[in-house]
């Protein structure tokens, strides 16, 4: 049988397979009120299918731990009972389908406050449900972005502990996985890169001192996150900057503190905290910076980005480089993806009792 149809236990939690989905926000909450932040029918929808494809594990989409974390008024948040609420529909119906339910948890820093990017993606005003958003430094992210304000280590104290708010609404809501979001230019990855980190107090300068808010986030998920439960964080392994970025060093350094900090697993992707870089793309064209992480710390890892082939994705879990892959547009192409995967190689998962016909 194909390795990627192997189960896989972190900690208590064990995934039936390694075809795993990874966050997509589908900007489709309501931009105020009180079902701000609330998933809706079509979050519903979205996530079922593809348990009911068979996807072994399923990270919702970035959920935003305070309302100015959002990416644009159309996220999901995390950050009161409505939408716990809301959320236990969805875990119970993965669960019930043999899907594990992960949530992503989330901070945009200075990329918050956008349109919908079918929309154009740019950043709104306060006369279109914009707001002003928070950066370790005062550095737009583009010409487009408006230029953020400095978190005061008051400030940045808060945000740690909506991290742990969240983290605690996200056990309530029935997620057996919690994912850290340090990656693609947000909050977290905005202290980690020297890039948009100029501080010059304990969170900026040093790498020590560009990882601590990182650190102090995951200490503070891990103390209310329960210890049969896994963690996982995604970073950003590289700016795609040739100088004055964060690196694939760093990143294999950082791996190692993580897991010493209890995350269990490093879901490895790049880029988006620098604009106007070039980004060599193309078939799994992360997938090494998530086997160099494996390979040099023995952390476990997931690969992202650009796989799409059944026999691809099963080289990548059968020869060490990741142990699972998650896929992102291909799966809302194909939410059985893993159906037809497990079909072409061999393996299984599992189908509901509905389609025993098909
Ligand atoms: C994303 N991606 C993303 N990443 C993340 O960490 N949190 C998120 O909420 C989102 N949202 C999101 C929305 C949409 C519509 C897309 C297409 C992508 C990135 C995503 O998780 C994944 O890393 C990339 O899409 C690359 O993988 P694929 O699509 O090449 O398999």
């Amino acid at each position: 049988m194909s390795a990627l149809f192997e189960p896989y236990t972190l900690r208590e939690v064990t995934i039936p397979n390694r075809v795993w989905m990874p966050p997509m926000c589908q900007y489709s909450a309501a931009p105020e009120g009180p079902l701000a932040g609330v998933p809706q029918d079509w979050h519903f929808a979205h996530y079922a299918a593809r348990a009911a494809g068979g996807t072994g594990l399923i990270v919702v989409e970035a959920s935003a731990v305070s309302p100015e974390g959002r990416i644009s008024p159309y996220d999901l948040g995390i950050w009161n009972d409505t939408q716990v609420e809301a959320f236990r529909r969805i875990t119970r119906f993965l669960s019930a389908q043999g899907t594990v339910p992960a949530i992503q948890l989330a901070h945009a820093g200075r990329k918050a406050a956008t349109d919908q990017p079918w929309k154009g993606g740019a950043p709104l005003g306060p006369d279109a449900y914009g707001w002003r958003s928070l950066a370790p430094s005062p550095v737009a992210f583009d010409d487009r972005h408006p230029e953020p304000d400095e978190l005061t280590v008051g400030q940045i104290q808060e945000v740690v502990g909506q991290f742990a708010a969240a983290a605690r609404r996200a056990l309530d809501a029935g997620f057996e996985i919690a994912e850290i979001h340090g990656a693609h230019g947000y909050l977290i990855n905005e202290f980690l890169s020297p890039h948009s980190n100029h501080r010059t107090d304990a969170y900026g300068g040093s790498y020590e001192n560009r990882t601590r808010f990182a650190l102090e986030v995951v200490d503070a998920v891990r103390e209310v996150w329960p210890d049969d439960k896994p963690l996982f964080f995604r970073i950003s392994a590289t700016d795609w900057l040739e100088d004055g970025g964060w690196t694939p060093d760093d990143t294999v350094r950082f791996a190692g503190e993580l897991h010493a900090h209890g995350v269990d697993l490093l879901d490895v992707s790049t880029g988006g905290n620098a604009s106007g870089v070039r980004i060599p793309t193309g078939p799994g064209y992360q997938v090494p910076f998530a086997a160099r992480v494996k390979a040099e710390t023995r952390m476990p890892v997931a690969a992202v980005g650009l796989i799409t082939e059944a026999e691809q994705a099963a080289k990548i879990v059968a020869n060490g480089e990741a142990d699972a892959v998650l896929l992102g547009r291909e799966l809302l192409r194909n939410p059985s993806w893993a159906r037809h995967a497990a079909r072409q190689l061999g393996g299984a998962v599992r189908v509901p009792e509905q389609y025993h016909r098909s």
